[in-house]
Parts: C-alpha cells; sequence; structure tokens
C-alpha cells in the first residue's frame, strides 16, 4: 500500500523543479504534474517532451492572471448568490415530509427525500429489479450465427418470425424508454416510483441492446430492421398506436391538475404499460419462447426470456401505479373513462392479432394464428381484470400455459392481488 512518504520519494526530478520554482504558480504546477505523469509511463521521450513544453515566463504570467480572475470570479459569484430562490425550491425549515403527504400525482412534497416510505411495494419493485439484473452479452449467440447463416437452419416462417420480432420490438423498447423518461418520469411524483422508473428505465436501454446485439451478431441488414416500424404495416400499426399516446405528456408545458389532464396521464400509463408492454408483446415474446423450446435460435430465445421477465414486473409496476392513481383519485375513473379504457385494451387486442396474422401465415412452430387470438383474447381479459374492469371475452383460455410458467417464475408479486407468486432466486434460467 503506498502512503505519504512513498508518493514523496516517487516525485520525479522535473515535478521537484518545478515545484521549487514557483509553487505557487498553478499553471506551472500542472505542467509538473502533467511530466511526472508521463515519467510514470513507460515512454521516457514523452516525458522528456512535457518537461520541454513548459510555458515560457511571459506565457506563463498571462495563464496565472487568467487562473486567479477565474479563482476571484467564482468568489464573487457565491457571494452574490441570492439564497431566496433556492429556499423556495428546497423550502428550508420546512416541516419533514410525512407518509402522508405523498401521492402518486399532483405531490407537493420533498420529491428529493426518498423515505419514509408510502408505496413499499414500487421500492421492493426497484430491488427485485435490481435482483434480476443481465447485460446481454453474457449469453452465448454462437449457435443461433450458424442456425442463422445455414440455409436449412429455419424455415422461410420461422425467418420471417425473427425479422418480424427483431424489427418490432428494436424501437418498441426505445419508444416505452423515451415516453418514460421524457413524458412519464417527471409527472409521477413520489420518489420510491420514480426510483422504480430509473431502473426500469435502464432496463429498457439494456433491451434495446439485447435487440441490436441479436441484430449484429445475426449479420441481419440493419437498415432493414429498424425501420419495419415504419415500413411493415402491422408492425407500424402498433407503434403508431403506442406513440399515439405520447404526443400530450411528451409536450414539456403539459401539467396534470386537472381531471382532463389526469385522465390523459392515466390514457399514456394504461396505453404504455396495459397496451404496449402488456398486449403488443405477447405474440413476438411467445414465438421466439416457441423457438426455444424447440432448439431453435436459442440464444435470442434466451435474450427474449430475460426479456419477459423484465417486462413481467415492469407491466405489474404500472398495473400497480394505475390502480394506486385510481384510489387516490377516484373521481377519474368515471364510467364513460371506464369504457374508453375497454376500448383500448380492445384496440391493442385488435392490432396484436393482426400482427399474429401477418407474421403467421401458416402454422408453425406448433402454433397457428387462430390460436393466438385466443391467447389474446386470454391476455386481455387478465389486462381488463387487472384494471377492475369486466372481460370481454369470457371463457377465453390459454393455449400456452408454459408461458404462464416462464412469467411466472419470478421475484415479483403484485401488491393488488392477494395471490403471492412464489420464485425462483435469481440464478440462470433455465427452458424446463
Ligand atoms: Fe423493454
Ligand atoms: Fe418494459
Amino acid at each position: 500500500m503506498l502512503n505519504w512518504d512513498d508518493y514523496h520519494q516517487e516525485e520525479t526530478p522535473a515535478a521537484k523543479a518545478a515545484k521549487t520554482a514557483a509553487p505557487a504558480n498553478p499553471a506551472i504546477a500542472e505542467a509538473a504534474v502533467n511530466a511526472e505523469a508521463a515519467a510514470k509511463t513507460e515512454a521516457p521521450a514523452q516525458a522528456q517532451a512535457a518537461v520541454q513544453a513548459e510555458p515560457a515566463p511571459a506565457e506563463d504570467s498571462a495563464a496565472a492572471q487568467v487562473a486567479a480572475d477565474n479563482v476571484a470570479e467564482a468568489a464573487r459569484a457565491l457571494e452574490n448568490m441570492d439564497v431566496a430562490p433556492g429556499l423556495e425550491e428546497l423550502e428550508m425549515g420546512a416541516a419533514r415530509v410525512s407518509v402522508d403527504e405523498k401521492a402518486m400525482i399532483n405531490c407537493r412534497a420533498d420529491l428529493n427525500q426518498l423515505v419514509p416510505f408510502k408505496y413499499d411495494w414500487a421500492w421492493q419493485k426497484y430491488l427485485d429489479g435490481c435482483a434480476n439484473h443481465w447485460m446481454p452479452q453474457e449469453i452465448n449467440m454462437t449457435a443461433d450465427v450458424a442456425t442463422w447463416k445455414s440455409s436449412d437452419g429455419l424455415s422461410e416462417d420461422e425467418r420471417r418470425i425473427v425479422k418480424r420480432s427483431l424489427g418490432y420490438f428494436s424501437t418498441a423498447d426505445s419508444l416505452v424508454a423515451n415516453n418514460l423518461v421524457l413524458g412519464i418520469y417527471r409527472l409521477i411524483t413520489n420518489p420510491e416510483c420514480r426510483q422504480y422508473l430509473l431502473r426500469q428505465a435502464f432496463e429498457e436501454a439494456i433491451h434495446t441492446h439485447a435487440y441490436q446485439y441479436c441484430i449484429e451478431s445475426l449479420g441481419m441488414d440493419e437498415g432493414e430492421v429498424f425501420n419495419m416500424y415504419r415500413e411493415v404495416p402491422s408492425v407500424a400499426k402498433k407503434a403508431t398506436w403506442s406513440l399515439s399516446h405520447t404526443h400530450h405528456l411528451s409536450d414539456p408545458a403539459f401539467k396534470t391538475g386537472t381531471v382532463e389532464a389526469d385522465q390523459t396521464l392515466l390514457r399514456n400509463l394504461i396505453g404504455f404499460y396495459a397496451v404496449t408492454e402488456g398486449i403488443f408483446f405477447y405474440c413476438g415474446f411467445t414465438q421466439i419462447l416457441s423457438m426455444g423450446r424447440r432448439n431453435k435460435m436459442t440464444g435470442v430465445a434466451e435474450q427474449f426470456q430475460y426479456i419477459l421477465r423484465d417486462e413481467s414486473m415492469h407491466l405489474n409496476f404500472g398495473i400497480d401505479v394505475i390502480n394506486q392513481i385510481k384510489l387516490e383519485n377516484p373521481h377519474l375513473w368515471t364510467d364513460a373513462f371506464k369504457q374508453e379504457v375497454i376500448q383500448m385494451i380492445l384496440e391493442g387486442t385488435q392490432l396484436e392479432i393482426e400482427y399474429a396474422r401477418d407474421t403467421m401465415p401458416r402454422g408453425v412452430l406448433g402454433m397457428n394464428a387462430a390460436m393466438m387470438e385466443e391467447y389474446l383474447h386470454f391476455i386481455a381479459n387478465r389486462r381488463l381484470s387487472q384494471l377492475g374492469l369486466p372481460e370481454q371475452f369470457p371463457g377465453a383460455a390459454n393455449p400456452f400455459p408454459w408461458m404462464s410458467e416462464i412469467m411466472d417464475l419470478r421475484k415479483e408479486k403484485n401488491f393488488f392481488e392477494t395471490r403471492v407468486i412464489e420464485y425462483q432466486t435469481g440464478g440462470a434460467l433455465s427452458w424446463d
């Protein structure tokens, strides 16, 4: 371990000379430090050059004057600082934040203090999200590259599914991330939920990274894949539908506080959490995970499996946020608004069914568009009941029970559901 004596012993002659010559001169001291740093490298010639580059005396005194002026300016700025606006912002001397003051939206309590907790479920989800951390490069893509490049590795229908999935998701997660950061974050007014939103935003970045990693590994045409959301109608319609719910919130002048504006925020939350992440992801996830279960494209499938685990948590967090806003603001949840939400869920379901038909013109991977339609009706019923609304597809069954098993293997429970889901503790995922 180094101590201060060692540090002084290691001083180079150049540094010592500089300090002796002008100990109070910052410019020369800096040059000496540079020289010393260079001398510590294995490039003595560079060290020599650095020593030679010491400023001439005239330049040196000009630089010293500039530095002195800068220091004086900083001191003047602090002397003249008007503390009143800062006090106002920080509410100096105000009573400490109490749990009762906290609220999901339109809250005026200090947002810089995480505790005392009111929404423990949000903090727990943040901890669970961190415990599930993963990175795309940890997954081996070698077998996928061989399968993708071989002429008989996948059928044309299977190749279409891989391309469409990467095409939709590679941009969808950016839409979600942008909506979170540019829209939702500033309007959700408690620090526990914001803490989770920050975690979610990073997870969305990881997901976009994962899709890019797959696209790059497989050597796909990046322009084609990243432009599907405006070139392939079944992909474009979903992206357009999601984007239609961000316009108000991404306006920097948008504020909550009126019934109309608060309902606009709720519409966005439902559009992104319940429909985009809660319905639009399900056909693609099911197709790719089915491929993995058949031992094809297992690297891509593993990436999707980790993403699905994160997305299940995003969805449950969003549902909890929406339900908590409803609890705190029952006047927003009018009959007309409920009807509007039912329509949103049905529109999303229909768009996902169209996507299923486009990506599965015939049976593939042990499934077909009709089975996916049934599954999406089942999913839509689930979203509606999670939001406290009546199911619209009575008796819809789940033709893919293995999807629930994959999703339920999570470190997760839903605050608003009495059923506690058992979960595995960290570690790698497996296919059985
Ligand atoms: Fe995501
Ligand atoms: Fe997400």
